[in-house]
């Protein structure tokens, strides 16, 4: 699939879930956010929910767990505008709750057809619900553990036509509030950054 063709099916996709009324989060968002990054990144970075700004603005981590995000990308040389970045649910949760679980079968849908239009080479889910959901797409349930133990893992997993990379971290709204948790983040980074930077003609 050519860079061009994947926006194309991306917009395609984004225009659909802005319709969207499967689950009640449509009654209460203002803007749906879909996802924002190069069509046809290495890497996509996938959190769990719009917050406040985010619902606002309609675009991902754009309020304070995001410049915690920026911050991480930028120690390790990662521009963000290379990542493609989403959520595993597209509409904010009121007051920022966790994701329910019918909320999350009914969007998900959406972020497995994101996947397989960007076949990314790396995937980190932030934190503990996009972690658990990504683990168990990619055949990895019995390797699933709390996010405190499993966070900075590298799992590669074969998929049909190339192998992924599934590294999970803690999502970065934890280090505003826990700022022991920006260096555990940070060394976490370091991990992705090594990865990245390896030579992605070799994996196919
Ligand atoms: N937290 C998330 O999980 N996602 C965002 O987009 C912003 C904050």
């Amino acid at each position: 699939m050519t860079s061009m063709n994947k926006t194309q099916l991306l917009n395609e996709l984004k225009k659909e879930v802005e319709e969207c009324r499967r689950c009640s989060l449509y009654k209460t968002r203002t803007k749906v956010v879909f996802g924002i990054g190069p069509a046809d990144a290495n890497l996509m970075i996938i959190s769990e929910a719009p917050g406040y700004w985010e619902d606002r603005r309609g675009e991902p981590f754009v309020g304070a767990a995001g410049k915690v995000l920026d911050e991480l990308l930028e120690s390790v040389d990662i521009k963000r505008e290379d990542v493609y970045i989403c959520n595993l649910l597209k509409c904010r949760p009121p007051g920022n709750r966790d994701p329910k679980p019918e909320e999350i079968k009914a969007c998900t849908p959406y972020l497995v057809r994101q996947i397989e239009i960007i076949a990314p080479k790396i995937i980190c889910p932030l934190g503990r619900y996009s972690m658990r959901f990504l683990m168990e797409k990619f055949g990895l349930k019995d390797e699933i553990q709390p996010i405190s133990k499993i966070h900075g893992k590298v799992f590669e997993v074969k998929d049909l036509f190339q192998s992924i990379k599934i590294i999970p971290f803690y999502h970065p709204a934890t280090a505003t509030y826990n700022p022991n948790m920006k260096e555990i983040l940070k060394k976490d980074f370091q991990i992705l950054k090594q990865i990245y930077g390896e030579d992605f003609s070799f994996w196919r």
